[in-house]
């Protein structure tokens, strides 16, 4: 599995026949240069939740690309009305797709869409646990500390991706918590530095987290397991 960060939460994963992005945030999102045009056969798209900085380009892309978005129920049900194609799955669902095993996971934070009429419902947050040849990568979404974490230290997870920007999620404290109860092999830190009020230092994490691997991946940079 090959993942690509472009800053905030979004990341670009790829394996054979597979060329899918989470919580592709890109217009608007000052840590990356990668715009729509240079996106193609984009197969799938995870949305974590309803936020705009989450659900991002995805609409455009799906449209560009014909991508299966998975996401929750109603996420689902709200993109599907605008034809594009869509999954949806919910909390602790487990699918087998054609490309390896994916799992929503529990998130502790809200889900509204915003839209120019209004805030419109977007069910429960959540994460996604991608599981490829054996190699298992989850990506939490915006999400706080949980004791839900404590139970994906039984999932064997490869690699975590874990926001760390504080004030919406998680700071830095509680996601040296949060690998402690996960214990991967390998963990991200995401969703910092985009806005101000996420001003949190990777450094700082990796100095702080003990017993697990930590990747600072910049902007851009690909990172192979
Ligand atoms: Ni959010
Ligand atoms: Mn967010």
């Amino acid at each position: 599995m090959k993942i690509t960060y472009f800053g905030h939460s979004a990341f670009l994963v790829q394996s054979e026949n597979f060329n899918a992005l989470v919580d592709p945030f890109l217009t608007g999102n000052s840590h990356t240069s990668v715009t729509l045009k240079d996106l193609k056969d984009i197969t799938h798209i995870f949305i974590t939740h309803g936020h705009s900085d989450h659900i991002g380009d995805a609409e455009a892309i799906a449209k560009k690309c014909n991508s299966l978005i998975i996401c929750n129920f109603e996420i689902s049900n709200y993109l599907s009305r605008k034809n594009l194609r869509t999954h949806a799955m919910h909390i602790g669902g487990r699918r087998k797709f054609d490309f390896g095993i994916v799992k929503m996971t529990p998130a502790l934070h809200g889900s509204g869409i915003p839209t120019d009429d209004g805030m419109v419902e977007g069910g429960l947050p959540g994460g996604f646990i991608i599981e490829i040849d054996g190699k298992k990568l989850y990506h939490a979404g915006d999400t706080g500390l949980s004791m839900e974490m404590k139970l994906l230290e039984r999932e064997n997870i490869d690699v975590a991706l874990l926001p760390i920007g504080g004030n919406f999620t998680m700071d830095i404290r509680d996601a040296v918590l949060g690998v402690d109860f996960i214990k991967p092999r390998i963990v991200i830190p995401m969703h910092y530095k985009t806005f101000d009020v996420i001003d949190a230092d990777p450094e700082e994490f990796k100095k702080q987290v003990k017993e697990v691997e930590v990747n600072i991946l910049s902007p851009g940079e690909t990172f192979e397991f």
